[in-house]
């Protein structure tokens, strides 16, 4: 596939530093990719400098969040390369989020041309610490100006980077939800769309008062079974099994999840994918026969849990982290950054470019 490379990303290039302190997303990466559907046709894509996109005030995106976004990273692996991480599970589950809000899906050879020419030209901004990565956000919005409730004709697919360290570096403390609700049945909350959230940041807000760090969500019907937490699926450790929520249909399928439950079973876990009652699960934390819990995500990797705040009442997890979620997290580091053999063949090698 032919893509076009503006001259001027050479310069955005140069002289770019990478900040010795990553956090999470806020270090953008200088150039960007951008391609154009148009009369039912997508342009060829470019690179570009990284900057402020040219919207209409009445683009479709601004006023009924024709919007979905992936969430993917490259690392650098040990021997001095570069790899994407199972990046056709992004690219199916973008297709997926487009077709849920009516847009057109990316092709999977622009989708894919998207993220490696990105990574390809950024390969420098590629950060060496383990746990640390190029965090790549594809992104899809309908841009046709027009303010009837109807799709857009037009959209505009997008790549940008950010050498980031991980979302959520340390133990979590979650509070469970039991007012708002992520996502509705039938609703949008197994695509990876803004408007989902859009809808947990009223949530967040309520429980940082409390000094909590993230909502517990729990289905949309009853609110008597985990879902996931917004960014992050979750994941419990009950008399040495893990146990995570079966996909409701309002859950993000995660890639991190998906790989974990895999990645544990060849390690001899017994793995769990069932509904998790509330109630019963806040028994066994205070039982201690739920001795971990651990969120997960792309961003995030593995994040310990070590209270669930209800109400009034605090449960205390005995290990954050526990040894589980420190051994899964390892094992998946230790595969992504190349320290141990690709066995499930997940990684896929990206040759840097280096602009002229
Ligand atoms: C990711 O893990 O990539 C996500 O998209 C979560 C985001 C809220 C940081």
């Amino acid at each position: 596939m032919s893509i076009y490379i503006d001259p001027a990303v050479a310069n955005s290039l140069r002289g770019f530093e990478v900040p010795e302190k990553l956090g999470f997303g806020n270090v953008m990466a200088p150039v960007m990719f951008r391609a154009v559907y148009q009369d039912g046709c997508w342009s060829r894509g470019e690179l570009v400098p990284y900057a402020p996109l040219a919207l209409d005030p009445a683009a479709k995106v601004l006023h009924y969040a024709q919007s979905c976004f992936e969430g993917m990273k490259a690392y650098r692996t040990q021997g001095g390369g570069i790899a994407l991480f199972r990046p056709e599970r992004n690219c199916a589950r973008m297709a997926h989020s487009a077709e849920r809000l009516c847009m057109p899906a990316v092709p999977e050879a622009l989708f894919m041309a998207g993220v490696r020419t990105v990574t390809a030209y950024c390969a420098n901004l590629v950060p060496a610490t383990s746990g640390e990565s190029l965090y790549l956000r594809p992104f899809l919005i309908g841009t046709q100006a027009d303010l009837s409730v109807s799709a857009s004709t037009s959209y505009e697919y997008y790549v940008i980077a950010s050498p980031s360290a991980a979302y959520h570096a340390g133990n979590m403390r979650l509070w469970v939800e039991r007012e708002d609700s992520r996502a509705a049945l039938g609703g949008t909350g197994d695509a990876k769309v803004g408007g989902n959230y859009a809808a947990s940041l009223q949530s967040i807000a309520r429980l940082k008062q409390r000094g909590y760090d993230q909502s517990l969500w729990l289905n949309p019907a009853n609110r008597n079974l985990i879902e996931e937490l917004s960014g992050m699926n979750f994941f419990a450790v009950i008399d040495g099994e893990l146990h995570t929520p079966a996909l409701s249909g309002s859950i993000l399928e995660g890639v991190t999840r998906d790989s974990l439950i895999d990645l544990a079973r060849d390690l001899g876990y017994t793995v769990h994918e069932s509904a998790i009652d509330i109630d019963q699960l806040l028994e066994l934390v205070q039982s201690g026969n739920c001795e971990e819990a651990f969120a997960c995500g792309t961003a995030a990797i593995i994040s310990p849990i070590s209270e669930l705040g209800d109400g009034e009442q605090r449960y205390e997890l005995a290990h954050a982290p526990g040894p589980v979620a420190e051994r899964l997290r390892a094992e998946l580091l230790d595969l992504q950054e190349g320290r141990s053999e690709d066995r499930f063949g997940w990684m896929q090698a990206v040759e840097p470019v280096a602009p002229e």
